[in-house]
């Protein structure tokens, strides 16, 4: 239990009832201007506060987190936590929770969209229509690919990865293959009628490819040159899982020499900058980072982030802790 003065750091504007919240027990310090923090910023919070809840645009790296803190506790607003260096952080006494399934139907949700979008050439053909150059409908008028039935391919099968494949399976009648470090439980392959195969056959049998695995060091760039040359001409990349997974330029190079057919991002390798040549094709989808964007869940994962404080504050086990210090 922390002394009564408890201090807890939110380094971006939540939604206003988890905010609400949070003053009822704590001095709440809010960054108003709703900028990401410098590395500055971030370390007088980590030398101040007792709790900072950071997002994804806090790069809470060695160099931030070395030297004497206050902070005992990195709350996180979000599921993933690459921009947290969790050795750094144990080193210096922190404990570090995530958000984990209250995001899960949200960022599927995304996946489909960026998926039939993809498929469907809608991002492409809303520009069109909104640059007044559409000229009525033709038989032969912008061609696109069907969805139903076809073989989607998940890497990485956890809450977010299999949520999506329900959707995909029940939804649209697709077939589903799945790549994953560990054996999927049988009864979720069973469900979903799945075939666990390794990460090359994926890349060549599937029509659709979608990223659901988190970033580390071990699956930077997994989607790379080569494994984009892998991929069949016609089949379409979907990432709503974080932006390192992919080796942007190649997949830029992919998209403009059509070793592929098109693309659905939703996170970038150093978003919000995008790779040069990204915005000029007009076979990819290109989201601002908007998979658990709903009202609901983004309430959800401020709520679920303020648990992980409460507990931290009554001494009580933390209920998302990513790893034991
Ligand atoms: C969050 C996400 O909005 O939870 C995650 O890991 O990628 C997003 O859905 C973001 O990370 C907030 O920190």
């Amino acid at each position: 239990m922390i002394g009564e003065n408890l201090k807890i750091v939110l380094t971006r504007r939540w939604p206003i009832a988890v905010e609400e919240r949070m003053r009822e027990f704590a001095e709440v310090v809010v960054n108003d201007n709703d900028q990401p923090m410098s590395q500055a910023e971030l370390r007088a919070a980590l030398e101040n506060a007792d709790i900072v809840c950071p997002t994804v645009t806090d790069r809470l790296h060695g160099d931030v987190l070395a030297g004497p803190v206050q902070t005992r506790l990195l709350a996180n607003f979000g599921v993933g936590f690459n921009h947290i260096d969790l050795d750094s952080a144990a080193e210096s006494g922190i404990q570090v929770t995530n958000t984990p399934g209250v995001l899960t139907d949200a960022t599927a949700e995304v996946a489909l969209t960026l998926m039939m979008m993809s498929a469907r050439r809608a991002g492409e053909g809303e520009r069109l229509v909104r640059s007044g150059a559409w000229d009525g409908w033709r038989p032969t008028h912008m061609l696109s690919t069907q969805v139903t039935g076809k073989t989607l391919g998940i890497i990485g099968m956890g809450r977010i990865g299999m949520a999506f494949a329900r959707q995909a399976r029940h939804g649209l009648g697709m077939r589903i293959v799945c790549y994953n470090r560990s054996k999927v439980p049988e009864s979720v392959l069973g469900e979903l009628q799945a075939e666990q195969v390794a990460l090359h056959d994926l890349l060549s049998t599937a029509d659709f490819v979608s990223l659901h695995c988190p970033a580390t060091a071990e699956t930077r760039h997994l989607i790379d040159a080569s494994a984009l040359a892998s991929m069949q001409p016609h089949a379409h990349l979907i990432n709503t899982a974080r932006g390192d997974l992919v080796d942007e330029a190649a997949l830029v190079d992919a998209l403009r020499d059509g070793h592929i057919a098109g693309a659905g991002l939703d996170v970038y390798e150093a978003e919000p900058a995008l790779s040069p040549g990204l915005t000029e094709l007009q076979s990819v989808v290109l989201l601002p980072h908007m998979g658990s964007g709903t009202q609901e869940t983004r309430v959800a994962m401020g709520m679920r982030a303020l648990a992980n404080v409460q507990a931290f504050i009554a001494g009580e086990p933390l209920p998302d802790l990513v790893r034991a210090i």
